[in-house]
């Protein structure tokens, strides 16, 4: 008998499983900034179009890029939002897509998503077509000025006839209780009335979080009614519990905010023994330290390593300068000029010259490149040129974040142009040092997908007048000042790795000899201290075997020639 019924069984489990995989196909678990328990849909290529085009329900979807700071800090804001709003799922859900990300860098590009993060509002029923990019909506500190932007907006589609499903979020004058029931169907057993000033969110929000409620309807009504003369109420807001009977109700939440009236509401519907809907709790998952087992604390060293160079050379060329719907003009020649630093003065190894020299005159021969047909130019040559890259799968090292989202990327770009600043001035005759600074403007400006630092790195710029240096050993100090300054102000940050505290570099254990008496800098000690961490002859093959000796870039020689010039 028990074994009739498991061969039974077996089939239909296997077509069980099936359906399943290809339900969730191209989902999930975690990406970037998000997990599965932050409740947002992770988009991806693979999920995208089937959890965004002609659903019932609206989407706010974040564009990011997971190596932003502001991202990062903006993150738990986002995810606070989220759990708030979870319960208003079939009328909209919050969705998420890392622009880092490769194989999502098509969808970032066809959505012109230029800045991180972005928020754009994708309508139900939303349709794929050109121009089809959602309407943006703005970014605010905090969970409650987010949310109301976006009631804001919600307020808007409905007044435009959409959202249909959803309550009414609108605000009416009444002139008494009959009007109001007038106006819902019959099947409401209590309305509660929000009377509130038509800026106040209150009256939509508790809408929104009770959307589910049966026989329920809140109702928005302006401040300036006769029903608040008919209600004798002088403060705003104030809620009244109507019964179908028309019995008002004026009830006395403790605060004017959305839990405080949600709260009065819910204990008044209690007392009436009303049944309220069930939710899903969804799960509460618990947040594993990732990576912090195989972290390697004694890690902690100045050293550049090849890995880390070409990480970030290879990000750079397949995800930002592809983001573009189109290049031309000034992003064009910026593009143009960091391939001729990297050309000049990246210390590469194998073919990677030859493939930078490749993308740049092929890239010089027209006016106009779109993101996608650079994207294929960028593959095309890759392959060509293979192998470019030391390894397949490249890793940061010296870059390595105590846990994903710490560093990464952004590290790699200040490590990217130390040493190009560092390695052009060792050319006598040229003037390839203030050309890097150019560059990295330009790259910084047009490229780099952190949009909040790229707007504080010109503003530096301008203030500390990069284009006024004249020399390569100027160009070294003033890349070394600037990435102290963003230290400083960065110190403390939430986006701060715990185990790489900002300091002011070089620190006095690996560099004593670089401070004079009260903190000042010994500029010569600083300079070849910098040459000894970014010159070409001292980037690192490959991860070392961690050892204390591997804590200092120099060999006891180079020390003890150190000790000897700055005496
Ligand atoms: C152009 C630019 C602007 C940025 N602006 C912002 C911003 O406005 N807001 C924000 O949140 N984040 C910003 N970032 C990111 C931020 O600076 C860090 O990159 C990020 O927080 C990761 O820090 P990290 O600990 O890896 O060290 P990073 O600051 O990335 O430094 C990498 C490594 O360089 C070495 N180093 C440190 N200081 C110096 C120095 N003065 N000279 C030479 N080498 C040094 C150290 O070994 C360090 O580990 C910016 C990044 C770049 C490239
Ligand atoms: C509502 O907000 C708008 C825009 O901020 C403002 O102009 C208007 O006066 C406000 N209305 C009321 C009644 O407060």
């Amino acid at each position: 008998m028990n074994i009739r019924r498991s061969i039974f069984c077996i089939p239909m489990f296997i077509a069980l499983v099936n359906s399943a995989v290809i339900v969730n196909e191209g989902d999930v678990d975690q990406q970037g900034l998000y997990s599965k328990s932050d409740r947002v849909d992770i988009l991806t290529n693979r999920n995208f179009e089937r959890k965004i085009y002609g659903q019932k329900h609206a989407l706010l979807v974040q564009f990011y890029n997971s190596y932003c700071g502001h991202c990062r800090s903006f993150a738990p804001r986002f995810k606070a939002m989220a759990t708030e709003v979870t319960t208003w799922k079939n009328i909209i859900r919050l969705g998420v897509l890392d622009c880092s990300v490769e194989e999502n860098n098509e969808i970032c590009r066809q959505f012109e998503v230029m800045a991180y993060p972005s928020l754009r509002y994708l309508h139900e029923f939303y349709v794929k077509g050109n121009g089809n990019i959602g309407e943006k909506v703005h970014i605010a500190d905090s969970p409650e000025k987010l949310k109301s932007n976006l009631i804001t907006k919600m307020q808007s589609e409905q007044v435009s006839g959409r959202l249909i499903t959803a309550p009414s979020l609108h605000i009416d004058s009444y002139s008494s209780y009959s009007a109001v029931f007038k106006s819902l169907p019959h099947d409401i057993n209590y309305a509660f009335l929000v009377l509130e000033n038509v800026n106040s969110t209150i009256g939509s929000e508790l809408a929104l979080d009770m959307n589910d409620y049966q026989h329920i309807r809140v109702v928005r009504v302006s401040e300036t009614s006769e029903l608040s003369n008919i209600a004798n109420i002088k403060q705003f807001p104030a809620v009244i519990a109507l019964s179908s009977t028309l019995e008002p109700i004026l009830m006395y939440p403790k605060e004017p905010t959305k839990q405080s009236f949600l709260k009065a509401i819910n204990s008044f519907l209690k007392s009436r023994n009303y049944v309220f809907p069930v939710r899903d709790q969804g799960s509460q998952e618990i947040i594993t330290n990732e990576n912090s087992d195989e972290y390697p604390a004694t890690l902690n060293t100045d050293l550049v390593y090849y890995s880390d160079l070409e990480k970030t050379l290879k990000t750079s060329l397949h995800t930002e300068i592809t983001r573009f719907k189109s290049l031309t003009g000034e992003p064009l020649q910026a593009l143009l000029d960091y391939l001729d630093v990297l050309i000049t003065s990246f210390p590469s190894r194998g073919n990677v010259k030859e493939y930078l020299m490749d993308l740049y005159t092929t890239l010089k021969t027209r006016k106009t490149w779109s993101g996608s047909e650079i994207y294929e130019l960028v593959n095309n040559l890759e392959t060509e040129h293979a192998p470019v890259y030391t390894t397949n799968n490249l890793e940061y090292i010296r870059c390595k974040g105590s846990q994903t989202k710490f560093r990464g990327y952004t590290c790699g770009l200040w490590t990217l142009f130390h040493t190009l600043t560092v390695n052009a001035a060792q050319k006598l005759d040229t003037t390839d040092g203030p050309k890097v600074l150019k560059a990295m403007h330009g790259y910084v400006k047009n490229f780099f997908g952190c949009t909040d630092c790229a707007m504080h790195f010109q503003a530096m710029a301008a203030r500390n007048r990069i284009f006024d240096v004249k020399e390569n050993d100027k160009a070294v100090l003033w890349l070394w000042i600037a990435h102290n300054e963003v230290n400083l102000r960065l110190a403390g940050d939430v986006t701060e790795d715990p185990v790489h505290p900002k300091i002011q570099f070089p620190s006095v254990s690996r560099c004593p000899e670089c401070r004079l008496a009260r903190g000042a800098w010994n500029l010569p000690a600083v300079y070849q201290y910098l040459q000894n961490v970014y010159g070409a002859d001292n980037i690192q093959m490959m991860r070392r075997t961690i050892t204390s000796a591997a804590a200092s870039p120099f060999s006891n020689l180079d020390i003890g020639m150190l000790s000897l010039l700055y005496m």
